[in-house]
């Protein structure tokens, strides 16, 4: 199997959606896994007039000036289709997404590569793919009113073509700290979507691997840097 993982958090060593991403990617890849690794936190071109000229020319009447404003994004669009599972690590960011998360997006996105437009409508071209995508917040709901984030990674990968989306939510943590964990947790180790998706060999119950923290001791790794830091935590509504 080959995954694609992604981190958006700014945030390193405290950061949630890093933590639970990294146990899930290490489950997923446990025996026949390659890993393809890319931190959103390191920066990412925004979408400009010179990368728009491009993506609108066909590539053989691209010119060395084109090729060089979409080379990162071509890299994107080559680690998309060259793996089968995507792991996405997304905080909500102010009701939404990272910054460099939508970066990420429009680099993503490409006509004639990742989607193409029919009579019909657009279509996703990245086909037989899964994501899962872990979501960590302070106060927000996950897929509640005021969530911008989860509706739109749905519909976003969807659009591309990644239909099979599973969302594991580390929520409302500023509330309870180890209640949105223990909820991430509990679906992380969801026998039904891993098997479901992978077969048996890929359930989290039962042997237990060296790369998997069990799930008391994972909270406790996490709650040790994080739920019990003196820091003010910010409450969001
Ligand atoms: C810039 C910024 C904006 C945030 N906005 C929200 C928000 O709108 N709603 C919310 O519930 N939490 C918000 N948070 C809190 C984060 O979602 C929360 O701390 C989460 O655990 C961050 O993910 P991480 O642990 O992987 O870094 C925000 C945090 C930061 C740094």
């Amino acid at each position: 199997m080959k995954i694609l993982h992604i981190d958006a958090s700014a945030r390193k060593d405290d950061s949630v959606t890093r933590k639970l991403s990294a146990q899930l990617v290490s489950r997923l890849a446990k025996s026949d896994g390659q890993v393809t690794y890319r931190d959103l936190s390191e920066g990412l071109p925004f979408v400009d007039e010179a990368k728009i000229a491009a993506y609108f020319t066909a590539p053989e009447a691209r010119t060395d000036e084109h090729r060089e404003a979409i080379a990162l994004s071509d890299t994107i669009v080559s680690e998309l289709k060259n793996n089968d599972v995507l792991v996405i690590g997304v905080p909500i960011y102010n009701f939404s997404m990272p910054a460099s998360f939508k970066a990420w997006a429009d680099l993503a996105a490409r006509v004639g590569e990742t989607f193409r437009y029919t009579a019909n409508g657009p279509v996703g071209l990245l086909e037989n793919k899964k994501a899962y995508v872990v979501i960590a917040s302070g106060g927000t709901r996950v897929d509640s009113q005021i969530d911008f984030l989860t509706p739109w990674l749905r519909h976003f990968l969807g659009f591309i073509g990644i239909k099979d989306v599973t969302v594991i939510s580390a929520d409302a943590l500023n509330q309870n700290f180890d209640a949105g964990l223990a909820q991430a947790e509990r679906q992380l180790l969801d026998d039904i979507n891993l098997v479901a998706a992978f077969g048996p060999q890929h359930g989290l119950r039962g042997d237990k691997q060296d790369n998997m923290v069990e799930s008391g001791d994972f909270r406790d790794s996490v709650h040790g840097r994080i739920g019990n830091s003196s820091a003010p935590q910010r409450v969001w509504r």
